[in-house]
């Protein structure tokens, strides 16, 4: 006799809720930089944290072990190598802003039905997210400087990163990217394009950074020169935007190449669609969680559904480009480099 399915999977969805407020609470709390220089007793933390009740702090570290964010002795609770590279406020690869902020507007999960059945997010959780945008942009800045320095290397090794590059980031958010491109080439040119609301926080992470403008507008329409740049980057944006809009800045950013450069494009990448049944299709899906949910999290607050590697390849094809290369500078990070593809020679008679 087969044994009955249980619910175990159902949990499991329903208590990432429950997953993420710990990590929220914990963060907000201070847990881990409260644990930043050593384990401690409940009641220790508990005071660290100006907290009255040890027995919420003591089961609130608990549920943090068993999440492996924290290690557990049932004495004193201490960080795991996750929790220390990852979710202290000090260290350079933090995630401790972003992780309250990355799942977007709440409102736009609680109206996630509504927006699947309608097709349209609702005004006031895409104000929210524009809103937000300032506050999130400064959260993934750390992720995103790594990310920026490896993409910078491996162009060098790649005989695609001159000694003056000018350099194009459509979205540029933070200026992380500029910031981290920028680094070893002071003779740069760069241009960073973003909305009015975002720009000053690039604004002042590129002050004092020689040979950068930033103009303030829809990446689509600011004007730029075209065949100009070594480089353009578009990072985390085209999977915001609704596919006609995605392929349109593909294509903006090839037009603004110079010959020989080459388009960045840093995105979660959710599994291409399949043209017959794949009996492998939910271990595919499986694997790409993460990918998936941050392609739903588009739909939530954005009309975006996230990107495929098809959609790239299929979009840099219409403007003369393909996918040169695959690369993964940071964990869980993709950045994918696109390049035209060269003419083909002529038929010699
Ligand atoms: C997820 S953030 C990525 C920021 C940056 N590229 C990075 O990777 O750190 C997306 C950025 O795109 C900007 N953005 C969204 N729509 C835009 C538009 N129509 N024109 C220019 N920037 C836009 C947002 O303001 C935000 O800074």
């Amino acid at each position: 006799m087969t044994a009955p399915v249980g619910p175990g999977p159902v949990w499991d969805v329903v208590n990432g809720l429950a997953a993420f407020g710990a990590l929220s609470a914990a963060l907000e709390l201070g847990l881990f930089d409260a644990l930043a220089e050593g384990g401690l007793p409940p009641d220790d933390l508990a005071a660290r944290l100006s907290a009255e009740d040890v027995d919420a702090v003591a089961l609130l570290a608990d549920v943090l072990v068993s999440l492996g964010l924290l290690t557990g002795d049932g004495r004193a609770v201490a960080l795991t190598p996750v929790a220390e590279r990852f979710l202290v406020s000090g260290s350079p690869a933090s995630m401790a802003a972003l992780g309250r902020l990355s799942p977007g507007p709440w409102s736009g999960w609680q109206q996630l039905a509504e927006t699947v059945r309608s097709g349209a997010v609702a005004a006031g959780t895409r104000d929210e997210l524009d809103a937000m945008y300032p506050e999130l942009v400064r959260a993934t800045a750390p992720t995103q400087r790594a990310v920026a320095s490896g993409v910078a290397a491996a162009l060098a090794e790649r005989d695609l990163w001159p000694s003056s590059p000018t350099v194009v980031d459509l979205g540029c958010g933070s200026g992380a990217w500029l910031a981290a491109l920028l680094a070893d080439r002071p003779g740069a040119t760069a241009v960073g394009v973003d909305l009015p609301g975002v720009l000053p926080v690039a604004r002042e992470t590129l002050e004092g950074v020689a040979g950068v403008t930033l103009l303030e507008g829809d990446y689509l329409e600011v004007e730029l020169a075209a065949g100009s740049a070594d480089v353009v980057v578009l990072a985390h944006v085209l999977r915001a935007e609704p596919p006609a809009r995605a392929r349109a800045l593909l294509l903006r950013a090839l037009e603004l190449l110079a010959p020989g450069g080459v388009v960045v494009v840093a995105d979660y990448p959710r599994p291409d669609p399949v043209a017959a049944p794949d009996p492998d299709r939910a271990a595919v899906l499986a694997g790409a969680r993460h990918e998936l949910l941050l392609s739903l999290t588009m739909t939530a607050a954005t009309d975006g559904v996230g990107v495929t590697v098809a959609d790239l390849r299929s979009w840099a094809a219409d403007g003369g480009a393909a996918l040169a290369d695959v690369l993964q500078p940071v964990p869980r990070q993709t950045v994918f480099l696109i390049r035209p593809e060269a003419p083909a020679p002529e038929n010699e008679e």
